[in-house]
């Protein structure tokens, strides 16, 4: 099959891991944290990663966002391939900051320790918007209310206004995904939803957004 290298078709993967090696540099010595780690996400898919505690998931997964912890972890090895995008272990700090909440992102595992808790809740959502695009407060606000919306959270306008600890897990959870997809990346990054009830009661809605969200992207 001929490359492909910069258009997004269906046929190419939206994300594509080949041979990942991630290193964490200990006191002890070097540890492989992810070793030969090889996967692909086509439009439109959900793929579910699952293994024993500290086989790499999460490792994997902030791999993927180039978040590994400063100074102590590093890619060493194979590459992570975003359609349109490119490698993005090749890319600067500067480049990657552009690429995360645009063409990739990511649920963290803990709502409580990612949400602000003196933030309102669709204020924090916003935030993605004002970062990425020109918009007024207004459209801000009216645009974080329609994610709330999409992610099945019920009076979206009054959970706009609230703070992280007057929602539920599963909320919490929800209000997550839609910070997570408020920019319409290509790829998200769902760490550990596994773990808890709270990700099982997220699942559905995040999947109905994510495809929402696909076809925008990929139609
Ligand atoms: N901050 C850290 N310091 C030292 N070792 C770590 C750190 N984070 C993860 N590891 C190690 O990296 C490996 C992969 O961990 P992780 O990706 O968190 O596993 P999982 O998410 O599958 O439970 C494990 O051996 C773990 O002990
Ligand atoms: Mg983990």
């Amino acid at each position: 099959m001929p490359d492909t290298p910069t258009s997004v078709s269906a046929r190419e993967p939206v994300l594509r891991v080949e041979n990942l090696t991630t290193t964490l540099f200990l006191k002890d010595g070097p540890l492989r944290a992810t070793e030969g780690v090889s996967f692909s996400v086509y439009p439109g898919e959900t793929l579910g990663i699952v293994g024993e505690s500290g086989c790499g998931k999460s490792m994997t997964a902030l791999s993927v966002m180039r978040l590994l912890p400063r100074g102590l972890g590093r890619i060493t090895g194979g590459s992570v391939t975003i359609a349109g995008v490119g490698d993005l272990t090749r890319l600067s700090d500067r480049q990657m900051r552009r690429v995360r909440g645009n063409d990739v992102s990511m649920i963290f595992q803990e709502p409580m320790t990612s949400l602000n808790p003196v933030f309102r809740v669709g204020y924090q959502i916003g935030e993605a918007f004002r970062t990425h695009t020109k918009v007024t407060r207004a459209e801000a606000r009216r645009m974080s209310i329609e994610m709330l919306d999409m992610v099945g959270i019920p009076s979206p306008e009054e959970r706009h206004d609230s703070f992280p600890h007057q929602l539920s897990g599963g909320m919490r959870q929800r209000a997550m995904i839609a910070m997570a997809l408020a920019c319409r990346p290509k790829a998200d990054n769902r760490a550990g939803r596994d773990h808890s009830g709270a990700g099982a009661e997220a699942d559905r809605p995040a999947k109905a957004g994510n495809r929402h969200l696909c076809r925008a992207d990929h139609a």
